[in-house]
């Protein structure tokens, strides 16, 4: 049976990774509106994941839009695309903003593959071991502090932004076989949105939303991913996540 309190959620860059595992996640639950550069794209994308729950023998609620139009239709929008290119995707959606929550789950980050440590001769380690030739990834800090105190910069001084999610593997976020056992630092200036995204993380079972403060606390949370994906590749370990204990 449907929660009563259902929403209408855009996943803008709901044909990604990430995006898809929200979609999945919340698709018994609330209205996704799966959204994309490309309408096409986006409903093949909504279909995929109908058939993902009807698999399961669960009902979803999806459809698939370009992202303005996604936007327009939305209580919630969530940015499921990289940093580089949230200036264009807010560029095209903000004519179609009111009182939407925005939500930003983007980590600004880079791989450098080359990574060699500095002065390996003088180390007791083979510098041809896999753990150590692992891509290495960095948190590449805005201007503004964090990727969410940079995307309020470019959406329009009424719209409500909260910040988390950051610290969520996507793969596992997308296998519902799997009971995620994760803790969600929320970050935002507006106690109500934060509120409805906190409820919008316990739809996802055994997520627990904690409120991290201000979005200026955006970029604790999200340098943290990058040092995450690190830590799992050259420790050999599947995804890993945050707990706080
Ligand atoms: N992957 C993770 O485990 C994870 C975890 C936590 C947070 N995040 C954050 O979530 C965000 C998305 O990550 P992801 O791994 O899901 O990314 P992704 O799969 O590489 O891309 C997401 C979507 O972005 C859209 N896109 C690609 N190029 C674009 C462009 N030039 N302009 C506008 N949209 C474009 C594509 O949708 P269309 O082609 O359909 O438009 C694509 O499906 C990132 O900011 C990341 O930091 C990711």
């Amino acid at each position: 049976m449907r929660d009563e309190r259902f929403m209408k959620i855009a996943i803008l860059g709901g044909t990604g990774h990430i995006g898809k595992g929200f979609a999945l996640r919340w698709g018994s639950l609330h209205d996704i509106i799966i959204g994309s550069r490309n309408a096409e794209r986006a409903s093949s994308a909504a279909k995929e994941y109908r058939g993902r729950l009807e698999d399961l023998g669960k009902k979803g609620s999806f459809e698939g839009v370009d992202n303005k139009t996604a936007a327009q239709m939305a209580d919630v929008v969530l940015l499921a695309i990289k940093y580089r290119h949230v200036s264009s995707v807010i560029e095209n959606i903000t004519p179609v903003l009111k009182d939407q929550i925005v939500v930003s789950v983007v980590v600004p980050m880079e791989k450098d593959s080359c990574y060699i440590i500095p002065d390996a001769r003088h180390m007791e380690v083979d510098v041809r071991d896999s753990a150590y030739n692992a891509e290495y990834f960095c948190y590449t800090q805005p201007a503004g502090g964090s990727a969410a105190e940079e995307i309020a910069k470019f959406l329009p001084q009424n719209i409500r932004l909260v910040s988390g999610f950051h610290n969520v593997p996507a793969k596992h976020l997308e296998d519902l076989s799997l009971a995620l056992d994760y803790d969600i630092a929320i970050c935002g200036n507006d106690m109500a949105s934060k509120e409805v995204v906190c409820k919008l993380t316990e739809d996802i079972p055994n997520l627990r939303p904690l409120d991290a403060g201000p979005l200026q606390a955006s970029s604790m949370i999200e340098s943290l991913t990058p040092l995450l994906i690190n830590i799992a590749a050259r420790n050999n370990m599947d995804d890993v996540g945050v707990k706080f204990i």
